[in-house]
């Protein structure tokens, strides 16, 4: 091998079906790794040669270091162990889509740049709708559509950009935010509305926290009061972020009466179903999502549930055009005669960046390879872990549920306090076996156990579960 100079079609072939094989041996022995990482901060910089090579190096030495230097800095997400945060799942046709689409290398940032990087996005986004039971207008064929975003901050970033212009008769864009425009929100939101609102130049200080229930739900009652109160100040409020699956503890805000709020004051009604939107595909879940159909925009992460590898979020609108509106800007390089034609979509007025990569095809391998069928299969398996391990909770006198789960996440909690709780999670996630992270509900410590890695079964959380008794003692 000459390593100076490209590597040839048959090098590539060859490496190629090494890293293949890399990745399955991977997923065969990911079980038995420690889930969290263990080293200390600066230890893998430390292993990493000072200065880049001045010769090209083989590809052998490469895939040795992978090996030695980043596996064990890894924390394992693809572990049937992980039960942190929310899941990022992911599935070899997954990755295999993606390969494809890093191998072609497209840009698909106009239609023209590669036909079918847009028309097979849109097809796929269609396809979720139908699949996730979403309302018409959400469909390309009707007045709105859906789009493939890097990530729920992003998509929600665009929703809140798309409704400031829409508020202002389409004039902040030209001549900056000078109207009080003001956003509302539950304390349970996530945090990437506020990261938003600061980009949007709407203000931290204007966005407003709703109180929630004792399900920690939005308040439509607050609400209310709140735009009230606000209108009568002079201000302008024109946003509303709900959520259908909150990050700490997985509650459902009720989507109808603030859609109905919504619609009542002419604010913007964006939803949030980061996590609990794919479950949607399961007809006995979609009434976590009644009252999308009242909904401006709607967004979940296939790259959370869906068995597609990071980064992979759909976002949908009910009217295309109020988006395209605040995000579309044509200069002389890139007009074009399709784009002129009004016949084709340009996804670049869909979101921040301009160039964006094929990553429909891994959406489009996972919907192929699994079927909706399985699909359903597997989330319902899921959901079914996490209700055993909830049954399990509230039979032991030794832990309690915070919160009742109504999917696949489950907030629990150490019945001596505080202390025993933290010192569990920590021996836990010390022990490498596991992987889980807390919140804090009602000022108290919580664990939260996320059910939704693609190789989690029931021994996992079985033994999950022993371990947890094992080392709640003092
Ligand atoms: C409810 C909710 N919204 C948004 C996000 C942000 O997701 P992303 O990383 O795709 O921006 C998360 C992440 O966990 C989430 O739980």
């Amino acid at each position: 091998m000459s390593p100076n100079f490209h590597m040839t079609p048959d090098e590539f072939r060859r490496y190629g079906k090494m890293v293949i094989d890399w990745i399955a041996d991977y997923y065969e022995r990911v079980e038995e790794l420690p889930v969290l990482s263990q080293v200390k901060p600066g230890d893998i910089r430390a292993a990493l040669p000072p200065a880049p090579p001045e010769h090209g190096e083989s590809f052998e030495a490469m895939l040795r270091d992978v090996e030695q230097i980043i596996l064990p800095g890894l924390t394992h997400w693809q572990s049937p162990n992980f039960f942190a945060y929310f899941p990022a799942n992911s599935s070899p046709p997954a990755v295999l889509g993606d390969l494809l689409s890093s191998g072609l290398a497209v840009q698909g940032m106009l239609w023209s740049t590669s036909p079918a990087c847009t028309e097979l996005e849109t097809h796929v986004m269609d396809w979720l709708v139908d699949m996730t039971g979403l309302p018409p207008q959400f469909k390309s064929t009707s007045t709105g559509g859906g789009v493939i975003q890097d990530s729920a901050s992003s998509a929600t970033l665009c929703a809140v950009l798309a409704a400031r212009e829409r508020a202002t008769g389409y004039t902040s864009n030209e001549e900056g935010v000078t109207p009080r425009l003001v956003a509302y929100a539950s304390s349970q939101t996530h945090s990437s509305l506020e990261k938003d609102v600061k980009i949007a130049g709407i203000g931290r200080k204007n966005l407003r926290i709703i109180e929630v229930d004792e399900n920690f739900a939005m308040r439509p009652d607050l609400l209310r009061r709140q735009i009230e109160a606000d209108r009568e100040a002079g201000l302008l409020p024109f946003f509303v972020c709900g959520t259908v699956g909150t990050t700490s503890v997985g509650a459902v805000d009720p989507l109808p009466e603030i859609g109905q709020i919504c619609r009542e004051y002419g604010l913007w009604f964006h939803v949030d179903a980061a996590m609990y939107g794919t479950a949607a595909v399961c007809p006995e879940f979609r009434h976590l999502i009644r009252g999308v159909e009242l909904a401006d925009s709607y967004t979940f992460n296939p790259h959370k549930w869906m068995f597609t590898n990071f980064d992979c979020n759909a976002f949908f609108v009910a009217d295309r055009q109020a988006l395209i509106n605040a995000l579309s800007i044509m200069p002389e390089y890139l007009r074009n005669q399709a784009s002129e034609s009004g016949e084709v979509f340009d996804y670049r007025d869909w979101q921040i960046p301009l160039g964006r990569r094929f990553r429909a095809l891994k959406l489009w391998f996972v919907i192929r390879h699994y079927g909706v069928e399985g699909l359903r299969h597997h989330i319902r398996q899921h959901v079914d872990l996490a209700r055993r391990f909830a049954a399990w909770v509230r039979a032991s006198d030794r832990f309690e549920l915070a919160a009742e789960p109504p999917l696949n996440l489950v907030c629990f909690r150490h019945r001596d306090g505080d202390e025993a709780t933290q010192r569990l999670m920590e021996r836990l996630n010390q022990s490498g076996k596991l992987f889980l992270t807390h919140t804090r509900l009602n000022g108290k410590f919580t664990l939260r156990f996320s059910i939704g890695q693609t190789r989690t079964e029931l021994r996992h959380v079985e033994r999950a579960w022993q371990l947890m008794n094992e080392l709640a003692g003092d």
